[in-house]
């Protein structure tokens, strides 16, 4: 290779080089003696989106690689704010780094840490040699979010962590809804006394159903909804993709099989028809429901959207020619309150019915949950459909 000498020496190299920050992780593996091997790494980065690779550059003076790399797998572990003492741990040339430290392993073996803010399981796929370092390659195999917290930062040679200089909220729209779920609340708390039955308002935020509010009383069971989300996958969304135009209704069956775009437009016409939606009591709602609950409380919203997208569109929700006569236990009954607009502000959910509740019991439930909507609709100056 040609060029021309360098004009700096190594300290200098490291000084510029410095004011470039980079996140913190722990690349962990297996030795061939059975023995946990990691080491800290600031080099990490994403390379390839599909295939989904990522990539790292150890020193070749690094004891730890050369022990994990002839296993063919190792798992990035990418550190928390409050992690810097595992930091100084795996940076450390201390003959046992895992004593007394938490750790399970992932799929491909190699060691999830307790505690990372995101872990990335991967099976090697090149080595390059670069200059004094390697460039290690891997394929990803599995990864998740542990735990909602900002990451350890490492910059000008000190550790910090992360603070937003302005806050965006992601959730402007969200702030919208919760007016409407306000505004709606003294009717919700009414339709709740009269049917002693849970009444809860969904809000559609761009492509999720965030749960806004919720008046009667829960099950004792139940864990915390409010603030839980589910995204917006058909048939989930009919009731305000039932009042949405054309090209909402586009891009939300652009989420669904195309084998089941007649089926779901059907749905569409016989929610607006109808006026209300319905869901029937089925096995993969608890799941649903504990993937959400667990995406909110530790930010793992990879499970949701992997698993979510599996089972959503099994959801027994607004059968094809659907009536109240039908005997299928009852999960749910959604009413839709209208915006100015005319397009759907929020949906009230109305659940706790009895297994074997009557054709007259659902009846009466369902006329007191549409009373309710209209009138909260009317509280919010909404438009409904002609
Ligand atoms: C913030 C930070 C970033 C680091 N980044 C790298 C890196 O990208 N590549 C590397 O080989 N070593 C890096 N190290 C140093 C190694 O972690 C350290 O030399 C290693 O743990 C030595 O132990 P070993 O001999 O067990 O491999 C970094 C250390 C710190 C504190």
């Amino acid at each position: 290779m040609s060029g021309a000498e360098p004009t700096f020496d190594t300290q200098w190299f490291r000084r510029v080089l410095g004011q470039y920050p980079t996140g913190v992780c722990v690349v962990t593996g297996m030795g061939e003696d059975g023995r946990p091997a990691g080491l800290v790494m600031g080099s990490f980065t994403s390379v390839s989106l599909d295939p989904p690779l990522v990539a790292f550059l150890p020193d070749k003076s690094s004891s730890s690689w050369p022990r994990i790399a002839p296993s063919g797998k190792f798992c990035i572990n990418v550190l928390a704010g409050d992690q810097e003492d595992v930091c100084r741990r795996f940076a450390s040339k201390a003959p046992d780094k895992f004593e007394g430290y938490n750790w399970r392993a992932g799929r491909t073996g190699s060691p999830v840490l307790e505690h990372v803010v995101a872990w990335i399981d991967c099976e090697l796929e090149v080595i390059h040699e670069t200059g004094d370092h390697w460039l290690v390659i891997g394929r990803v195999v599995e990864l998740d979010v542990e735990r909602n917290a900002p990451p350890l930062l490492f910059y000008q040679g000190g550790y910090g962590s992360f603070q937003p200089l302005s806050y965006v909220t992601e959730d402007e729209d969200l702030a919208g809804q919760m007016f409407y779920a306000d505004r709606s609340r003294a009717d919700m708390e009414a339709i709740a006394l009269d049917t002693g039955m849970q009444v809860r308002a969904l809000a559609l935020v761009r492509d999720e159903i965030v749960l806004v509010a919720s008046a009667g009383e829960a099950p004792a069971d139940e864990p915390a909804l409010i603030g839980t989300r589910v995204p917006a996958l058909p048939p989930v969304g009919s009731t305000w993709l039932a009042h949405a135009d054309e090209q909402q209704v586009a891009g939300w069956l652009r989420l669904a099989d195309p084998a089941d775009h007649d089926e779901h437009r059907a749905r569409l016409v016989e929610v607006r028809e109808r006026g209300w939606s319905v869901a029937l009591v089925g096995p993969v709602y608890d799941e649903l429901t504990a993937l959400a609950v667990e995406a909110r409380e530790r930010g793992a919203e990879n499970r949701l959207a992997t698993r979510g997208r599996e089972i959503i569109p099994t959801l027994p929700l607004d059968p094809l020619g659907y009536t109240l006569e039908d005997p299928a236990p009852l999960l749910e009954l959604y009413a839709p309150v209208f915006a100015p607009d005319g397009h759907v502000a929020l949906l009230l959910a109305l659940s706790g019915f009895a297994p074997d509740a009557s054709h007259a019991d659902k009846q009466a439930a369902l006329d007191r949950l549409l009373a309710g909507a209209r009138a909260a609709t009317e509280k919010v100056g909404g438009a409904p459909p002609a």
